[in-house]
C-alpha cells in the first residue's frame, strides 16, 4: 500500500515547453481535444480516416469496424495489405539509403543496415521460409537473441504471410515445448547461441531438448542463426544454417496480400490459470496502432534515432522495434546485450555515440541504472535526447524525477506508455506536446481510446476511487483472440458483469483532473523486472517437481524488479528440521522452476508449512500470503484457518 499512497500524494506536474508544443505533431491541449472529438462524433469514421491515411493498401476496405460478433470485432476487413511491405517496401522510393537499424553488439561492435539493405534481405529470407515449404498461415517460432536477424524473421513471416510467435530467449525447453505445441508450429527459428553481458548462452540446444520430449511432429524445420560460432549438435533432417537458406535467395519476393483481419502474429503471455495465452494479433489494425502510436506519442520526426530498449521476445519489442518505427521509416538503435554489460553506463554511451534523440525503457532498468550509478549520466553528451519514456509497470514518482533531472536534463518530457500484450499499443499515455505529465501518472487515454474506472459490476467509480481498469470501446489494435481458444478469450477479458467492456486486468484509480493511476495487477499476474508472469504457472511448475505437494505464489514489492517472487511450499514428506537441509531444498526447487520456465521466473524465496492457508471453500487466502511475505502484520480474520499454526511456520524465512 506505501507506494500506492505515495503515488496517490504525488502533486508535480510537469508542463510541456513552448518550443517542444510548437514542433509536436499533436501540438497543445487542443490538438489533443481536437483528435478526442473526432473520434467521438464517428467511431468508424475516425479510425477509417486514419487507417486510409496511414496504411497502404492493395485492395481498399469498405467496411471499418464490424461488431457484428462481438466480442470477436473484425476492423478493414475486406482491405487487403502487407505488413512487410508497409514497413519495407514504401521507403524504397523515399529513402533507400536511410539507415533502418543500428545494431550494437553486445562486445560494442555497430552494424547499420539501410531501408534498402534491410528490403533485400527480408526478401530473401522470406523467399528461404516457402523454398523450406512454410506459406500463408503457418505457425513459426523466433526463439532468436536481439539481432537484425530476429526482425528480418519477423518481418520475412509477415511478408508471405506466415503467423509468427516470438518466445523470448529467457525461456526453459518446457516453456518452448508448450508453445510450439499450441500453436502447431511448422519451423523454429533459432541461433546456436545468444551472448548477453560476455556471456555465450546456448539456445539451439534448448531447442534440441525441447524437441526431443516429443509431441512437436509439426515442426519440419529448424532455423540456424550462427551468431556465437561455438559448436552445435546437427540433425539434418530437420537443421538448416541460416545464412544457408538465405544466400541463394533472390532478393526479390513479392508479398502476400493479406486481408487487414489475417493474423499477423501469436505472443504467448501469463495470465491467471497456469497455461500462457496465446495472444492473436490482426495485420491492419494492429499496424495502425503502432504507426500512430509512433506519431502521436512518440511524436516521430524524420531526423529521429528512436531506441526502444526491449527484447522483441516481449510484445514491446514487437510494436516499438520490429514493426512500428520501421513503418514510419525510423533510424533505429537495437543493442544485444545487458543495461549493466561493461557497467551500468552502457545505456548512456550509447545514447552518445548513435545521437539517439528517443529513448524508451522500462521502470525496472531505470532503478537499477540508479543504484548502480545514479552519477554516470553526467559522465555523457546526452544533449541529443528530446524525448523519454516507460513501459511495462507503474514508475515510482522518485525514480521518474531522476529519469527526467539526470537522464532528460530536465529538458525531455517522459511519455509513462500504459498498454499490454492484448491491447498491441499504447492505450494510456501523454502526448507529449499537449498532455502535462505527472511522475507516476500514465495521464491520458490517447485519442480514440476510451477508458473507464469501473467496480465489479461495470459501473463507474468516482475519481479518487480504486477500481478496475476498462476499455469502453473496441480499437483497431486489440487482440482478436486467444489462439485456439476463443472461448478462454471471451470469459477472460469480457465477462458478462462488464457489460462488453474489455477487462485489462489491472486496478486503477483516477484524479481531479481525470488522470489514470496504475495501481498494480488485480489478477494473479506478476511483473518482475517488467516481464510478466503468472504465478499460476510458477505454482504449477513447483507442484511439478516430487518433492512438492502444494505451493502458492506471490508477488513482494521489490526495489529494483518492482516485484519478487516468494514461493509457500508444502512438502511431500515432512518440512526438513536442519537449516541446511532446508536450504539445499529451496536451491533444488529454485533450479527446478528455472528449467520449466526460465531464470526469469526462480521464486527469490521459498518458505515451507505443513499447510497453506485457506479458506472453508479451499481457496489459498493469497492476501495474506502476501502479508506474510511482506512481513507485515496480519490484520485479515483468520478465525476460519484450520490450523493458525501454520502462520507461524509461513513467516519462518530461510536462511
Ligand atoms: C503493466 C507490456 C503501469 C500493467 C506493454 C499491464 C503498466 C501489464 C504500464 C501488461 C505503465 C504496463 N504503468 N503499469 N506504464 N505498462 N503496465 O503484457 O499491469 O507485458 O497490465 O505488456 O504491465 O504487461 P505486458
Amino acid at each position: 500500500m506505501s507506494n500506492i499512497e505515495s503515488v496517490l500524494n504525488e502533486i508535480r506536474v510537469f508542463s510541456p515547453s513552448p518550443e517542444f508544443t510548437r514542433q509536436a505533431n499533436v501540438s497543445g491541449m487542443a490538438g489533443y481535444e481536437a483528435l478526442r472529438k473526432a473520434a467521438e462524433q464517428d467511431y468508424p469514421g475516425f479510425w477509417a480516416k486514419l487507417a486510409r491515411e496511414t496504411l497502404l493498401w492493395k485492395k481498399p476496405f469498405t467496411r471499418s469496424l464490424d461488431q457484428s460478433n462481438a466480442p470477436f470485432f473484425k476492423w478493414f476487413e475486406d482491405g487487403e495489405l502487407n505488413v512487410s511491405y508497409n514497413c519495407l517496401d514504401k521507403h524504397l522510393a523515399t529513402q533507400p539509403e536511410k539507415i533502418a537499424i543500428i545494431f550494437e553488439a553486445d562486445d560494442g561492435k555497430v552494424s547499420k543496415v539501410s531501408y534498402r539493405e534491410l528490403h533485400g534481405r527480408v526478401s530473401q529470407f522470406a523467399n528461404g521460409l516457402k523454398s523450406r515449404g512454410i506459406r500463408k498461415g503457418d505457425r513459426v517460432i523466433i526463439y532468436l537473441p536481439m539481432s537484425v536477424e530476429a526482425v528480418v524473421a519477423m518481418q520475412a513471416c509477415a511478408r508471405i504471410g506466415a503467423i509468427h510467435s516470438v518466445v523470448f530467449g529467457g525461456f526453459s525447453a518446457k516453456s518452448l515445448h508448450e508453445r510450439i505445441i499450441d500453436a502447431q508450429a511448422c519451423a523454429v527459428i533459432t541461433a546456436d547461441a545468444q551472448m548477453r553481458g560476455g556471456k555465450l548462452m546456448p539456445l539451439k540446444s534448448i531447442v534440441d531438448d525441447t524437441l526431443a520430449m516429443g509431441g512437436c511432429e509439426s515442426v519440419h524445420s529448424v532455423i540456424v542463426y550462427r551468431r556465437a560460432g561455438c559448436d552445435v549438435n546437427w540433425n539434418d533432417a530437420l537443421d538448416i544454417w541460416y545464412h544457408d537458406l538465405f544466400n541463394s535467395q533472390p532478393t526479390h519476393c513479392e508479398p502476400e496480400w493479406v486481408s487487414a483481419e489475417h493474423p499477423l502474429f501469436i505472443l504467448y503471455t501469463s495470465g491467471s490459470t497456469g497455461k500462457p495465452k496465446g495472444v492473436q494479433h490482426s495485420s491492419g489494425g494492429y499496424l495502425l496502432g503502432t504507426m500512430l502510436t509512433m506519431q502521436w506519442v512518440f511524436d516521430y520526426k524524420p531526423s529521429d534515432v528512436f531506441w526502444c530498449t526491449a527484447d522483441v521476445g516481449w510484445v514491446t519489442g514487437h510494436s516499438y522495434v520490429a514493426y512500428g518505427p520501421l513503418a514510419v521509416g525510423a533510424t533505429q538503435v537495437m543493442y544485444e546485450g545487458i543495461p549493466t554489460y561493461p557497467d551500468a553506463g552502457r545505456f548512456w554511451k550509447m545514447i552518445q555515440d548513435h545521437k539517439v534523440t528517443t529513448f524508451y525503457t522500462a521502470p525496472t532498468a531505470i532503478r537499477s541504472l540508479i543504484k548502480l550509478g545514479s552519477d554516470l549520466p553526467g559522465q555523457y553528451d546526452l544533449s541529443s535526447l528530446r524525448l523519454l519514456g516507460t513501459v511495462g509497470e507503474p514508475i515510482n514518482p522518485e525514480a521518474w524525477m531522476w529519469y527526467y533531472n539526470t537522464v532528460g536534463q530536465a529538458r525531455c518530457p517522459i511519455v509513462d506508455t500504459w498498454w499490454q500484450t492484448e491491447t498491441g499499443c499504447h492505450m494510456i499515455a501523454p502526448l507529449p506536446g499537449a498532455v502535462p505529465t505527472k511522475p507516476g501518472s500514465c495521464t491520458l487515454p490517447i485519442p480514440g481510446i476510451q477508458v473507464a474506472v469501473v467496480d465489479e459490476t461495470g459501473e463507474e467509480v468516482g475519481k479518487k476511487h480504486g477500481g478496475s481498469l476498462v476499455i469502453t470501446k473496441p480499437f483497431p489494435s486489440q487482440i482478436r483472440t486467444i489462439w485456439g481458444d476463443p472461448d478462454r478469450f471471451r470469459k477472460n477479458y469480457f465477462p458478462e458483469e462488464m457489460r462488453g467492456y474489455y477487462l485489462a486486468g489491472d486496478s486503477a484509480h483516477r484524479d481531479e483532473d481525470g488522470y489514470i493511476w496504475i495501481m498494480g495487477r488485480n489478477d494473479d499476474v506478476l511483473k518482475v523486472s517488467g516481464h510478466r508472469l503468472g504465478t499460476m504457472e510458477i505454482e504449477s511448475a513447483l507442484v511439478a517437481n516430487p518433492l512438492v505437494a502444494e505451493a502458492a505464489v506471490v508477488g513482494r514489492p521489490h526495489e529494483i524488479k518492482g516485484e519478487s517472487i516468494v514461493a509457500f511450499v508444502v512438502l511431500r514428506g515432512a518440512r526438513p528440521a536442519d537449516p541446511a537441509k532446508a536450504r539445499q531444498i529451496v536451491e533444488s526447487l529454485r533450479d527446478w522452476v528455472s528449467k520449466e520456465i526460465g531464470p526469469i521466473a526462480k521464486p527469490e524465496e521459498i518458505r515451507f508449512g505443513d499447510n497453506l492457508p485457506k479458506t472453508r471453500s479451499g481457496k489459498i487466502m493469497r492476501r495474506l500470503l502476501r502479508t506474510i511475505a511482506n512481513g507485515e502484520e496480519i490484520t485479515q480474520d483468520v478465525s476460519t484457518l484450520e490450523n493458525p499454526t501454520i502462520l507461524e511456520q509461513l513467516k519462518e524465512a530461510i536462511l
